[in-house]
């Protein structure tokens, strides 16, 4: 794409402006837009989350549904950057679709602790393997003419007091590590917008960090694009917009727009670093066709062919799903001559298709496994379901047993709305509370109406979010409580976990009264104003000795089993780290049961990120499904039955216990997290340790098997050559490592380290030849004392294969091959 010269069009709106236009500009008029300015032609740039589909405008909601596409652990599992630049192609569909104009994706941080709560939402523990998807990604939707937004610039790899906390990275591992994807996606596919962390690194918050944001960013890597705060991130005028901050989110209230420019006028800011930022975003808003008299990047006629979303999420999974385990080959399972299938768990039911969060999106329809399976399956197979146990069994918000209205009350008690709601969540912001009413005058918001049970029992009943509130159930009060203190981060708020508040028995079918009075219902964070809170329930408890019993019957009865088991949005989700990688509720039990009644046991994890597998060496056959987005069911069913191959590598490693994890750490003590590994996070920690996990970095098998049989080194291109020694047509990812065969001075490096990897399609008993070039970087460590990146003297050695520890073919090269 050839860019075209923007600086005239540019000086010349600026040059049109005031100070108070363009502190306005770079501020958010609301919580995803930045405001219109007619005199100079500069239409709204609209943002939205990102990274699984386009979520769209407001506090998010089924209202406004959009594709679901796997999540982004997915994505990297598939170890093809050009179906990340179809997922791009297809998001930049649906954005135009919704007049977004910048996805706030990719998200390129690293899986540095399994526990990091946002895991599946990034790529990979592997820093060129997350450059390459990313680039791909951003590629795909720039191509198409929508902006990406690679974030969160920099280190933001755990949830633990994400606001506040100071992340202590040595420099080295800064830079071969954490910066690294940030580094080269700009390089390669020049992302339009980067968000900042809202984390510090080494001292400075990201937000006001002027020697990463344009000491590295623009004056060393040459960065043009927008550099916007994440949601609520920035928090001081001066030190954020000489920080090198372009963009202050959400609005209407940041520390931009009239702070600023009464910075600038009483002399704390000069005017030229305003416009600066003011040029930044006047280039994005060319780029994106939204600035009078600049032509955008790329023009509509010049975009991809569209295609099909809903075919490509399907693709997408199954291309995604890593099957770690399959022995006596018991996947793919062969229902061409009838026979039956028992599927168990409540996620073969109610998947979880995504993760949660500001990641959260909702689609027309999710497939699941059951869905799918049933309609991929042949007439004369026998398909049953059994639950077996709920792992979901906590609190949930208020549903479809519920009818309930809000009551807006004033100081005085006169009704400012009373209007039904779908749910027992409340969320508004200040300027959309229902029927018009004025947030100044705001004083109660009661939910009122009634609950009737479907089944008799202890229903238990909670509240969630901000304010004090008082629940009272069929005449009982639950709980009444004073309003806790306001975090700073809201995500806890909008997303975080019900407070259990009592239990009551109820009667199935009869109908009883429930209030929640919020006396002090306002929630304002910074700039952000609103109401939140919620009201939350669930049903009795189920009987899991009846479940199991019912799922064992079942497995026995069956020629297969397929147990689905899932981690639930309580254990994993942005906004809090994970306690621990165990699978929710009583799933390892219903597993054990179930592989002991049927040998041909296959168990499918429904996760986005690493659990504890303590069956894995009892049942068949093991593929984890990620989160798979929204036809994860349909690719489900196609992978289990064999008419897709499961395409997936692991792009992180997977501890048999959180305990061997050799990083794991995500707690700041006194509000700092040491990074004190360094480079080794991890497959190069777990060479380090001698450890060896469950299933290590790049493994995954096909349904075919290959024979690695040559690898040549000519200068930086390695040819791999193999064979498909199985009887059906196959994918193999080859990935190529490094290794440095001398010593170095006061430089410990991995035993070896990804430089490379392309995936062969081959035939039965073809062979293929895979080519690799080595980048320059991957012969470079960083070098501290000097600030730059030194070729590492001394012979290295390349090495070919199927995973971190699988790596059948080496060769040497000869020294000063990466010079
Ligand atoms: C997240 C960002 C997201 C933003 C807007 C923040 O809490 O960290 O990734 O883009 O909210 O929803």
């Amino acid at each position: 794409m050839d860019t075209p010269d923007y600086a005239p069009v540019i000086e010349a709106a600026l040059a049109r402006l005031d100070l108070d236009a363009k502190c306005r500009l770079l501020a958010g008029q609301d919580l995803w837009t930045l405001p219109a300015l007619p005199e100079i032609g500069l239409g709204s740039l609209v943002m939205s989350d990102g990274p699984i589909g386009v979520r769209g405008g407001g506090l998010g909601g089924a209202e406004d549904p959009s594709l679901a596409l796997p999540s982004p652990t997915a994505l990297a599992a598939t170890w093809e950057p050009a179906l990340a630049r179809r997922a791009g192609r297809v998001l930049a569909q649906e954005a135009h679709r919704k007049g977004v104009h910048v996805l706030l994706a990719p998200t390129v941080n690293l899986h540095r602790s399994p526990l990091g709560g946002r895991h599946f939402e990034s790529y990979s523990e592997d820093p060129l393997l997350t450059a390459l998807i990313g680039a791909g990604y951003v590629t795909g939707l720039q191509e198409s003419g929508v902006a990406a937004t690679v974030k969160h610039f920099v280190a933001n790899d755990a949830e633990t007091d994400r606001f506040t906390v100071d992340n202590q990275v040595p420099e080295r591992a800064l830079r071969e590590l954490y910066l690294a994807p940030f580094e080269q996606i700009i390089e390669s596919a020049h992302p339009w917008a980067v968000m900042s962390a809202y984390n510090a690194v080494n001292g400075p918050t990201m937000t006001e960090h002027r020697p990463l944001q344009i000491g590295v960013l623009r004056e060393e890597w040459g960065y043009d694009g927008v550099v916007v705060s994440d949601w609520l991130a920035a928090r001081d005028t001066v030190a954020a917009v000489e920080g090198g901050l372009d963009v202050a989110m959400p609005g209407p209230d940041t520390v931009f727009g009239p702070a600023l420019a009464a910075a600038v006028r009483d002399g704390r800011v000069g005017e030229a670093t305003v416009d600066t930022a003011v040029r930044h975003v006047l280039l994005l808003a060319a780029r994106v066709g939204i600035l009078a008299g600049a032509e955008p990047a790329v023009a509509p006629e010049q975009r991809p062919t569209p295609e099909d979303g809903t075919a490509f999420a399907r693709e997408l999974a199954a291309r995604s799903f890593v099957l770690v385990r399959n022995e006596r080959q018991a996947l793919p399972i062969d229902a061409a001559s009838g026979g039956s299938i028992a599927l168990i768990g409540r996620a073969a039911h109610d998947p979880r298709f995504r993760g949660g969060g500001s990641a959260a999106v909702y689609p027309v329809h999710v497939v699941s496994p059951l869905e799918g399976l049933r309609a991929a399956l042949p007439e004369d197979v026998t398909l049953t379901y059994a639950l077996g146990t709920d792992p979901d069994v906590e609190l949930d918000t208020a549903g479809a047993s519920f009818a309930l209205r809000a009551v807006l009350c004033d100081g005085d008690g006169t009704v400012l709305a009373d209007e039904p709601v779908p749910t027992g969540k409340l969320r508004w912001v200040a300027s959309e509370l229902p029927g018009g009413a004025d947030y100044d005058a705001l004083a109660t918001v009661e939910l009122t109406g009634t609950f009737t049970p479907e089944q008799s029992g202890a229903h238990r009943f909670g509240t969630h979010g901000v304010g004090a509130l008082r629940l009272t159930v069929d005449g009982t009060v639950l709980h009444d409580g004073l309003a806790a203190p306001v975090d700073t981060d809201p995500i806890d708020a909008v997303t975080g976990r019900a407070v259990p508040r009592g239990t009551i028995e109820l009667k199935a079918g009869q109908p009883v009264r429930v209030s929640l009075l919020n006396t002090a219902p306002k929630a304002s964070y910074g700039p952000m104003r609103g109401v939140l809170f919620s009201l939350a329930h669930s049903e009795p408890e189920p009987d899991d000795d009846a479940l199991f019993a019912e799922a064992v019957a079942a497995a026995r009865a069956a020629d297969v089993a397929v147990v689905v088991v899932a981690t639930t949005e309580r254990v994993e989700s942005e906004g809090f780290d994970r306690a621990d990688l165990r699978l929710p509720g009583r799933q390892d039990e219903l597993v054990a049961r179930v592989a002991a009644a049927n040998p041909h046991t296959v168990v499918v994890v429904n996760s986005g990120s690493p659990v504890e597998m303590p069956w894995r060496e009892q049942v068949a056959a093991v593929l984890l499904s990620w989160f798979p987005g929204q036809e994860g069911g349909a690719a489900l069913a196609r992978v289990l039955l064999g008419l897709s191959e499961p395409g997936g590598r692991l792009p992180t490693s997977w501890p048999v216990r959180l305990a061997d994890a050799p990083v794991s750490q995500v707690t700041p003590e006194d509000g700092v997290l040491r990074y004190e590994e360094g480079v080794f996070i991890g497959y190069r920690a777990w060479q380090r340790h001698d450890l060896a996990p469950a299933y290590p970095f790049g493994h995954g098998l096909g349904y075919t098997d290959w024979a690695y049989e040559g690898l040549e080194a000519v200068g930086r291109t390695v040819t791999v050559r193999l064979r498909n020694t199985g009887t059906r047509t196959g994918r193999e990812v080859v990935q190529v490592y490094l290794a440095g065969t001398d010593a170095l001075a006061g430089v410990e490096r991995p035993t070896h380290w990804l430089a490379g990897f392309a995936s062969v399609v081959a035939g039965p008993g073809e062979t293929v030849a895979a080519e690799v070039v080595l980048p320059e970087r991957a012969f470079q460590t960083w070098d501290a004392t000097a600030g730059t990146w030194a070729t590492a003297p001394g012979g290295y050695r390349v090495l070919a294969g199927r995973s971190a520890t699988d790596l059948p073919l080496a060769t040497d090269l000869p020294p000063a091959t990466g010079l």
